[in-house]
């Protein structure tokens, strides 16, 4: 049974800013994700707490907004079959050290923080994100 779904992508500061963005791109394409909407941005603090709002009781939070809105990033929407858990499983674990083999944060990742990708962690926040960058 067919079950197309988009899921939200980030391509963070650290690979933008190492020109990885083209790399990565052609990553997701290899795995048979569609490319629906694509825009290069540079966010504002506040846009990013709004963004990552779900964690901001976490002793992370404000580093992780002060890192994502350093510097320009990539936000896409991607379809592809079973698009959420595919592109997770394509990105690897959070923190670069554990993510497998062949994973995007694996390949490219610097730390926990800078690791490279965002993406989706389930269909419902998949509508919500894809509607936070592209909603007019
Ligand atoms: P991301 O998938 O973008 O979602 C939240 C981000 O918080 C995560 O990737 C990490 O880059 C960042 N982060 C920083 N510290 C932690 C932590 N201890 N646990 C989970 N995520 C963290």
């Amino acid at each position: 049974m067919s079950n197309l779904e988009q899921t939200l992508s980030i391509i963070k500061p650290d690979a933008v800013e190492r020109n990885l963005d083209e790399k990565i791109k052609s990553i997701f394409l290899t795995h048979g994700f569609k490319i629906l909407k694509e825009k290069k941005i540079k966010l504002e603090k506040s846009d990013a707490e709004k963004f990552y709002k779900v964690h901001e009781t976490k002793p992370f939070y404000n580093d992780l907004c002060e890192y994502l809105s350093s510097g320009p990033v990539v936000v896409m929407v991607l379809e592809k079959e079973e698009a959420v858990s595919s592109n997770r499983k394509l990105m690897g674990a959070t923190d670069p050290k554990k993510a497998e083999e062949g994973t995007i944060r694996k390949q490219f990742g610097i730390s926990i923080d800078k690791n490279s990708v965002h993406g989706s962690d389930s269909v419902d926040n998949a509508k919500i994100e894809i509607d936070f960058f592209f909603k007019n």
